[in-house]
């Protein structure tokens, strides 16, 4: 049996991975899709076409993927494809965001991420792919979104290194580093703080940020990043010394005060 698996695919983008691979892949038997909001994975799993399992799974918890694994172990699928969608960030301070918010990113954006990722790789085969969703805020420190920025930074180094380290087996790896993509995240990201209103500027549209997602990931490539303006950032971050952003932001925080 040949499956895929999707977390956060209650929402935003990982509910679009789910709807778009559905209609693009034809050769799997089964979606596993993992949300912490029952109601809401229940809607995506309504609208698939392939036959599909929901796992409710809350990642602050390290026993929410204990009957997922469960069920790989018993079934011993092949798992076709990893979408490690599920993630937050909170915008503001960090010793302004509460200690359990601070955390909660650490184990929801990396812990789960890497466990599930530990998890699936035994049932893989040749030519099987992993997506993980890291951000454009992986490319540069950033205060106000310290945190965050951090867990992404973890998820692309993570993603490139285990690339190498799983190619010769046939498993492809790619971190997708969005901008600012037009989905709830920003409902929940901004309890503490306000996001810069230029990078609203820049919002852009989930389903063309997961289709070239998807893309990118059958085509095997390390990085998957959408639009002009972003890549154009991603350049940047890469020539200016990150020191002389940090300055730039912290200057841009003072002025929104
Ligand atoms: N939107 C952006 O601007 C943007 C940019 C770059 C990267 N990203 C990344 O893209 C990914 C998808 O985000 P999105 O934009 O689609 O936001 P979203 O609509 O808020 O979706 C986030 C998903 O993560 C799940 N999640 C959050 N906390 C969880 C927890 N404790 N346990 C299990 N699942 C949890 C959510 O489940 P619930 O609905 O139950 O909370 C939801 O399904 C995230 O990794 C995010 O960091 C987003």
């Amino acid at each position: 049996m040949r499956i895929v698996i999707i977390t956060g695919a209650s929402s935003g983008m990982g509910r679009e991975f789910a709807l778009q691979l559905d209609k693009k892949l034809h050769s799997i038997d089964e979606y596993w899709l993992v949300g912490r909001n029952e109601e809401e994975l229940a809607k995506t799993k309504k609208k698939m076409h392939t036959k599909t399992r929901n796992f409710i799974a809350d990642f602050n918890s390290r026993k929410a993927l204990f009957p997922l694994v469960q069920e790989l172990n018993n079934i011993q699928p092949e798992v076709k494809m990893l979408v490690n969608c599920a993630g937050f960030g909170m915008v503001g301070y960090f010793d302004r965001i509460s200690y359990n918010d601070n955390l909660s990113m650490i184990d929801v954006n990396c812990r789960a991420l890497t466990s599930l990722t530990h998890d699936c790789i035994p049932f893989m085969a040749v030519n099987s792919r992993i997506i993980n969703l890291a951000s454009a805020g992986a490319f540069n420190p950033q205060p106000g979104f310290a945190v965050y920025c951090a867990t992404k930074s973890y998820v692309l180094s993570f993603s490139r290194a285990l690339r190498g380290e799983l190619k010769d087996l046939g498993i492809y790896v790619t971190a997708v580093c969005p901008g600012p993509v037009n989905t709830p995240f920003f409902n929940k990201a901004e309890r503490y703080g306000n996001v810069y209103a230029f990078k609203k500027l820049f919002m852009a549209d989930q389903k063309a940020v997961v289709s070239k997602a998807i893309d990118d990931s059958i085509r095997c490539k390390e990085i998957s990043v959408y639009g002009r303006t972003m890549r154009a950032y991603r350049v940047l971050a890469k020539v200016v010394p990150h020191r002389f952003i940090i300055e730039l932001l912290n200057l841009m925080h003072k002025l929104k005060k």
